[in-house]
């Protein structure tokens, strides 16, 4: 435990890109998917030390909606690998009380992987130390797109009146429904882009973009995103003054 982090001023959700997984095994001489593998053991450690910290809410995007146009053989193993992870943590999840939640075109997925998603989401559902959400065939726009979809024909059929529409049922409509605005995100490989994740939900999330790759993103680089988004003054449109009253 990093001596300097303060327990008290954690964020509530944090949500990861994690990106890097190709590169990582080309600096190791590796084949692409040997990066993937590798991305699960951080995806392990990631969870454990988010639980252990009494962070609430943790949202991992794995898999884009433009993911589906990498080699097939790519997403193939991708796909497997998600089955892998759901089936050897299931118990993990059960005994640290880890509620899985998924946000995403879950039904473009593989019958296997949807059947593996709904079995550990549903075994989970009551679970309460944590929401550990993983974007699955995602895409912020998409998600947009659908949340107009709904409302529009909510007005259509009268069920909410045009000028009841605002930022709470856009919220309400939204795949993350269930879950509070992201507080801090945080992009491994040094990219310093969005890829179409969560745009919504991030308006005032603090950013944190680092070089490391996946693979070798840690508990103690985990520590100084932490550290980093705790020395920084969330002010949401105000004064400093203000915030420092
Ligand atoms: C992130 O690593 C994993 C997924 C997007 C599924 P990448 O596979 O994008 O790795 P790079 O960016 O090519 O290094
Ligand atoms: C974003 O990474 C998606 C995930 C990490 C799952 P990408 O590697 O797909 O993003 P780009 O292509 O570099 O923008
Ligand atoms: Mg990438």
């Amino acid at each position: 435990m990093n001596k300097n982090l303060d327990r008290n001023k954690l964020p509530k959700h944090v949500a990861i890109i994690m990106d890097g997984n190709g590169r990582w095994a080309a600096k190791n001489g590796l084949q692409r998917i040997s990066g993937h593998d590798s991305g699960v053991k951080s995806v392990q450690e990631i969870v454990e030390e988010a639980l252990d910290l009494n962070i609430p809410y943790l949202t991992l995007y794995a898999f884009s909606t433009d993911n589906w146009n990498r080699p097939q053989h790519e997403i193939g193993v991708l796909m497997n690998l998600l089955v892998k992870y759901l089936k050897s943590e299931f118990n993990k999840l059960i005994k640290n009380n880890i509620r899985l939640n998924t946000i995403g075109n879950i039904s473009a997925l593989p019958k296997l992987v949807q059947d593996e998603v709904k079995r550990v989401s549903e075994k989970t559902k009551n679970n309460e130390k944590m929401v550990l959400t993983i974007a699955l065939s995602y895409g912020a726009r998409e998600e947009i797109e659908d949340v107009v979809k709904k409302i529009a024909l909510e007005v259509k059929n009268n069920t909410i009146s045009i000028e009841n529409v605002d930022q709470s049922i856009i919220n309400r409509h939204l795949y993350t429904r269930n879950l509070p605005d992201v507080d801090l995100l945080i992009r491994t490989s040094g990219e310093q882009r969005l890829s179409n994740f969560l745009l919504w939900q991030i308006a005032y999330a603090e950013l944190y973009f680092t070089k490391i790759y996946w693979p070798d993103f840690g508990k103690k680089d985990l520590h100084e995103a932490l550290l980093n988004y705790q020395n920084r003054e969330r002010r949401f449109g105000k004064t400093s003054e203000q915030i420092n009253v």
